[in-house]
Formats: C-alpha cells, sequence, structure tokens
C-alpha cells in the first residue's frame, strides 16, 4: 500500500510540482493498527531479546513494569462518554459507519486491567522465568513490589503466577510489598506537587489534527455538534473498547477485535493520535515536562543500591521505614520486579538519561522522531537493567568486569551517557563503574528539583 503511493507520488510529482511525502524509517513503513495508539498499544517487543556477550553471565536483574491493558480512567470515561452520548443523540446518520450506535450500549468501568492486560502480564513472567531460570533458586525468588492501585497489583500478581507457571510451580514468587499511593511511593507520580501537567500542549496539537475529523463525523452524525476533545475520547475508545473484547488467550501478533469505533478514522488520523500521546508523555514525565524527571530519581536510587548492594541513598520519594527494613527492601536478592505506571517509568528513562530526544513540536509531528509511546511505553511495556559479570582477557591475563546493560521493551539501550559502544556483540554494554558515576542526577538526590516540587509559587 505505501509502496504503491509511493510509486504513485514518484509519477505525479514532476507533473504537480510539489514535493514527495516524507519518506519513513523501514520500522514504522508498516502501519499497524494497535500499534498507533500511543500508550494504549497492548504490549509489543520492539526487537529480539540479545543474549550477553561471549564471555559474560548475569548477575542480577532489575525489572520495572507497567501495569497491563486497562479501561479507561475516570476522567477519560467523560471525553468517552460525551463523543459516545453526543453521537447517538443525532437523528439519522448520513455514513453507515456509524450504524452500530443504533444499539450500541457504553458499558466499560473505569480503572481495571482487562484480561488482555492479565494475559500479557503472565506472558511476561513467563519469559522472565525463561529468560533467567538460571539465577533462581528456592533461596533467591524474584523478590516483588508494586504501587497500590488496583490494576498494578493484579498485574504483579499475574506476572508472579506466570513465572511459576514457567518454572512446573516449583518457583513461586509472592508480591511482597504494595506502596501505598498516598505516602511516598517510589512507583507513583504523585509525589510533586509543583510538577507539570501537558495539558496545553495537548491541546494545542489537538486543535490542529481533531479539527477536521470533527467536521466529518458532524456531517455524519448532523446535530451531533462534537468538539475536538470528543474526538480525543472517540479514538481512545477505539483502543479501550478493543483491549476490553479480548477474550481469548492472546498471543502477540494475533488479530485484535477491532471495535467499530477505529473504522471512524484513517491510518493518518491514527498516526496524528499516537502522536498526541508522545506529547503527553514528553511534557508531563519526559524531557519536556517541568519536574518530571525528579520523579524518576527515587527509583533510581533504589535501584543503585540494589546494584551495589547497599542502602538506599535517597532524599526524594523514597519511603525510609521500608527501605532499611531488610523484609520489605533486601539487598541479597538477584531478580528485582517492581509495578508501576507509565508516567513513572518515562520519569525513570528520563532521569536515567534513555531515549533522549529533541523537543516535540505541538503543531507539526517529525515523522523521524525516536520519542514514539506505541514503541517505548505500551500497556505491559518493561524495562531490564541487567548486570553481568565479564571475563576479558588483558595482556593475556583473564580478569573479571561488571557491566550494565538495559533494555526497553526489548530494545538494547546504547547507554553512551556511559560510554557503551553502539555496535557489535558488546553494544549497550557500560562498564558498572562508568554507569553509576554517569548518574549523578540521581545521586545528588535531583540537584534541588525535589525541592521545587513542594515551593509555593
Ligand atoms: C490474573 O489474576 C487474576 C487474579 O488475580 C486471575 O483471576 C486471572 O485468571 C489471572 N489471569 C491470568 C492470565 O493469569
Ligand atoms: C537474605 O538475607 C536474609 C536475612 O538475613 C536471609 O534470611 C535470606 O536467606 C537471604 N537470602 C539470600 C538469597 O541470600
Ligand atoms: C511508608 O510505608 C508505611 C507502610 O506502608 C506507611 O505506613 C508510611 O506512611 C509510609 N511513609 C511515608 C512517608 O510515606
Ligand atoms: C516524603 O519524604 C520527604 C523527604 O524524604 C518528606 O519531606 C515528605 O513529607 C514525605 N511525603 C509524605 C507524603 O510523607
Amino acid at each position: 500500500m505505501i509502496q504503491a503511493l509511493g510509486a504513485i507520488w514518484a509519477a505525479l510529482s514532476p507533473l504537480l510540482n510539489i514535493a514527495s511525502p516524507p519518506s519513513f524509517s523501514p520500522a514504522h513503513d508498516q502501519f499497524v493498527l494497535e500499534k498507533s495508539w500511543g500508550v494504549y498499544s497492548p504490549f509489543h517487543a520492539v526487537e529480539e531479546y540479545v543474549p550477553p556477550p561471549p564471555g559474560c553471565k548475569i548477575s542480577q536483574v532489575n525489572i520495572l513494569h507497567r501495569h497491563g491493558a486497562r479501561l479507561p480512567t475516570e476522567t477519560q470515561s467523560v471525553d468517552i462518554i460525551s463523543g459516545v452520548t453526543k453521537l447517538q443523540s443525532a437523528e439519522t446518520y448520513t455514513d453507515s459507519r456509524l450504524d452500530f450506535l443504533n444499539d450500541f450500549e457504553y458499558s466499560l468501568d473505569d480503572n481495571l486491567l482487562v484480561p488482555l492486560g492479565a494475559i500479557q502480564s503472565f506472558r511476561s513472567g513467563k519469559t522472565a522465568f525463561d529468560r533467567y531460570s538460571s539465577l533462581v533458586s528456592k533461596e533467591d525468588l524474584p523478590f516483588v513490589r508494586a504501587s497500590g492501585m488496583s490494576r498494578v497489583v493484579e498485574t504483579a500478581k499475574n506476572w508472579s503466577a506466570g513465572f511459576a507457571a514457567g518454572s512446573h510451580h516449583k518457583y513461586t514468587p509472592r508480591l511482597a510489598v504494595i506502596l501505598n499511593e498516598e505516602g511516598n511511593d517510589t512507583l507513583q507520580d504523585n509525589n510533586c506537587p509543583n510538577a507539570a501537567s501537558s495539558h496545553r500542549e495537548m491541546a494545542q496539537w489537538l486543535d490542529i489534527y481533531a479539527q477536521p475529523i470533527t467536521a466529518r463525523l458532524n456531517s455524519w452524525a448532523p446535530g451531533a455538534d462534537l468538539a475536538n476533545e470528543d474526538i480525543h475520547g472517540l479514538m481512545m475508545l477505539c483502543a479501550f473498547h478493543t483491549v476490553a473484547s479480548v477474550t481469548y488467550d492472546y498471543e502477540e501478533g494475533d488479530p485484535l477485535p477491532f471495535s467499530p469505533f477505529c473504522s471512524l478514522f484513517t491510518e493518518s488520523e491514527f498516526k496524528d493520535f499516537q502522536y498526541s500521546s508522545d506529547i503527553d508523555k514528553y511534557y508531563s514525565t519526559g524531557y519536556g515536562g517541568r519536574l518530571g524527571r525528579v520523579q524518576g530519581v527515587g527509583y533510581t536510587n533504589e535501584l543503585l543500591a540494589r546494584l551495589t548492594r547497599s542502602p538506599v541513598k535517597d532524599h526524594t520519594s523514597t519511603n525510609v521505614t521500608l527501605n532499611s527494613d531488610p523484609a520489605t527492601f533486601p539487598l541479597n536478592r538477584t531478580i528485582y520486579v517492581d509495578f508501576t505506571h507509565d508516567s513513572i517509568l518515562i520519569a525513570v528513562y528520563h532521569a536515567l538519561g534513555l531515549f533522549p530526544t529533541h523537543k516535540l513540536d505541538t503543531t507539526q509531528p517529525d515523522p523521524e522522531r525516536s520519542w514514539r509511546t506505541s514503541d517505548i511505553m505500551t500497556f505491559s511495556s518493561r524495562m531490564v537493567v541487567e548486570k553481568l559479570s565479564c571475563d576479558t582477557s588483558a595482556r593475556g591475563r583473564i580478569k573479571s568486569q561488571s557491566y550494565i546493560r538495559i533494555m526497553a521493551n526489548e530494545m538494547v539501550q546504547p547507554l553512551a551517557f556511559c560510554g557503551a559502544k553502539d555496535k557489535g556483540p558488546w553494544r549497550g554494554m557500560c562498564k558498572f563503574e562508568a554507569f553509576l558515576k554517569s548518574q549523578k542526577y540521581a545521586r545528588k538526590n535531583g540537584k534541588g528539583d525535589w525541592e521545587k516540587c513542594f515551593l509555593e509559587e
């Protein structure tokens, strides 16, 4: 399809004297609907997992995991229900794509994990067992924590069940700590009252991309009087309604039961919708969000504590009581798994320095941008930090050296900031000491940013 269009452009553009459309990088050539939903895309591995280089053994694993696919939040339900109600208030439809609304009843509940979210998290646990089984023993099971919201807790349980199933129930990790989201919680983003929200930037982009869609749907449903916000609701509904309708044991790549709401929009409109998710995350806890980065410091300092097997040093969102007790924050385990929300996972990427990007324009997407939430922040997204011990030979002598490697949705991160190579089997491998040194922002507790979270403005 894209190729055919390319050929047509090649033939027409000299005649029309216009530039051909920008070419897309190969990874984004093929349009896949469920990969255009930004943070509401189901999990998919962006690359295949790469085993460690020869001579290296994994010695510790830390996983930070977003909850699985869920129903809309209460705030999202407001826009969704408004759009559906307005469409249903029209007396007649001029396009048959809306006819299903004659007997459609909106019935999605709020917030909860849906079966697809449970399945993808279960599979994630099973994959973790398959990959890291040599690190597990009855005395050394994964240490599992979750932030206190139900969908996050359920995700942690389904992951643990998947891990146990992978081991044929020889190893059954248990959710050991549930962090209270009202208090200091390194796995939730409500600790910084002055932090930015992305509402303004999202509204700027919405006013541009939604305008023609609003006009079209209003002409299909005369009298509906939809506003741009309703379009955002209806496009989200395509994603939420679809993920909520999966009732079978979905495997990555299986066809999804797409909601009839999806057929109301075009490919390029979904690409614009995905961009609204990219803007949302970029301008909240991502690189464009004031005080976003500091919200990733608490987890980062916990990670550094585990990697160095020394007590947590953090003056941001750490819960000091829990983190000074070996029962609730052990330092002698080999696999640690934490369950959280997208905003914190993004804040941690930001604090660590992953997915650096140029500023996102709120009026025009850059087709070459690397900041794509459909890849980096799907439902059930995961960041995996591996500590490795490698034998290297120098002047004929074998010596052992520790390294760090990070994968996000299986993509090996370049870790240029601590000197990793960008090619070959050692791609993305940083010397342990260099990695620790690179994490100055976290080790300095956000260099004054945490205090700004609470200053009267
Ligand atoms: C997920 O966990 C819930 C209970 O916590 C359970 O009812 C459900 O069957 C689990 N799903 C999978 C796929 O493991
Ligand atoms: C970790 O330390 C605790 C408390 O000292 C001990 O009970 C447990 O067996 C240790 N676990 C491992 C994997 O060494
Ligand atoms: C730390 O966690 C404990 C146990 O959940 C809780 O009672 C306490 O309020 C928390 N402290 C802070 C500062 O959030
Ligand atoms: C979280 O911890 C910080 C400092 O460690 C403290 O100032 C703040 O009051 C705590 N927040 C809550 C909700 O307890």
